[in-house]
């Protein structure tokens, strides 16, 4: 059987000193590609730094048989990261943003700093590391793309609405970077990932953690980065402990109402049961296909003052 090669690609993994990028960083040193290992280096809530992590993934690659180079910036600092990719092989062709810290606090609690950290680190860093690689994407017609969201941005988590604000952010930017880059034959997709890491030893119980290994997560992503993967993009997935599925935006039937001074409160309230009817869904994946519903709005015309008033018997139906 053969395996999914990576031969003389340049895959760049920030954050990888530990967790689930050294997983990524470590396999795909055995898998034929040159790696960037990036690490900040600091504590799992963003303080200090330090070159330990990073050089420590490159060496066990390098005592592999791999090739591996350290990168000790910040990811706000995207191009430094990039360069040393450029520097070290000449080229990128993968970018993995997968670097990334907690600052849990209740919302009653949280502090100007702590949603200015998580957002710099999360966002502006997987926006930087992106935009210094987009250039190569775009000239050498190849890039693969993947950005990290997480079960928090997608349905919320307690005491965690800067980091879930952040990682839901990755969701938009994927979905537009894939429609940017497909032309140019790069691929982007985000992952909901859930491993075992000291970023959720403090929240799960070891018997959990245990079937939570990061080494689980890393084939939904070669599988995704790897060049055979011509089409699979601007997708969302959830990928840990062995389960692995793809998540879609899902469209309620919806109520299509006259426009103009009869679209009222009670209008909608009467149209309420069609607003949240699931048993009729689309799944809309672009502005255009609510285009198309906003084309069948119009068709119902607009209404005089008055004309969708209703009455149950006696009772006047709020307006
Ligand atoms: P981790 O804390 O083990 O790894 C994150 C790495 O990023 C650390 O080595 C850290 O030093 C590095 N880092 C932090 N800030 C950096 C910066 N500014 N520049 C460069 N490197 C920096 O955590 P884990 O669990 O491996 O997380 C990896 C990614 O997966 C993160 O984006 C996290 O938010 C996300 N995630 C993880 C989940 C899990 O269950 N472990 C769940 C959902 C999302």
């Amino acid at each position: 059987m053969s395996e999914l090669r990576f031969d003389g690609q340049t895959v760049v993994v920030t954050g990888s000193g530990g967790g689930l990028g050294k997983a990524y960083a470590v396999f795909f040193g055995t898998r034929g590609a040159n790696v960037v290992v990036n690490d900040l280096g600091g504590s799992f809530n963003g303080e200090g730094q330090s070159s330990k992590a990073a050089d420590a993934v490159v060496d066990e690659i390098r005592a592999a048989g791999g090739k591996a180079v350290a990168n000790y910036d910040s990811v706000e600092n995207g191009e430094k990261i990039i360069e040393t990719a450029i520097k070290a092989f000449g080229r990128v062709d993968i970018l993995l943003n997968n670097a990334g810290i907690l600052r849990d606090v209740s919302f009653k609690n949280m502090s100007d700093d702590d949603w200015d950290l998580i957002i710099k680190v999360h966002v502006k860093g997987a926006y930087k590391c992106a935009r210094a690689a987009w250039p190569h994407f775009r000239k050498q017609k190849y890039g693969r793309v993947i950005n990290t969201a997480s079960a928090a941005g997608l349905f919320g988590s307690f005491g965690q609405c800067n980091y879930s604000a952040a990682k839901l952010s990755q969701v938009g930017f994927t979905e537009t970077l894939a429609k940017e880059g497909y032309k140019y034959n790069i691929i982007c997709n985000v992952i909901a990932p859930i491993a075992a890491s000291r970023m959720t030893q403090t929240v799960m119980p070891p018997d959990i953690l245990e079937k939570l290994k990061p080494d689980w997560v890393v084939p939904l992503v070669a599988v995704l980065v790897h060049p055979s993967n011509k089409h699979e993009t601007g997708s969302i997935f959830e990928v840990g402990g062995g389960h692995i599925a793809k998540l879609r935006w899902e469209r309620a039937k919806g109520a299509l109402l006259k426009t103009g001074p009869s679209l009222t409160p009670g209008a909608i309230l009467r149209q309420w049961n069609n607003v949240n009817d699931f048993s009729e869904s689309s799944h809309p994946s672009g502005v255009a296909d609510f285009m198309s519903l906003l084309e069948e709005a119009q068709k119902l015309g607009e209404n005089e003052p008055g004309d969708q008033l209703d009455y149950t018997g006696k009772v006047v139906v709020v307006t």
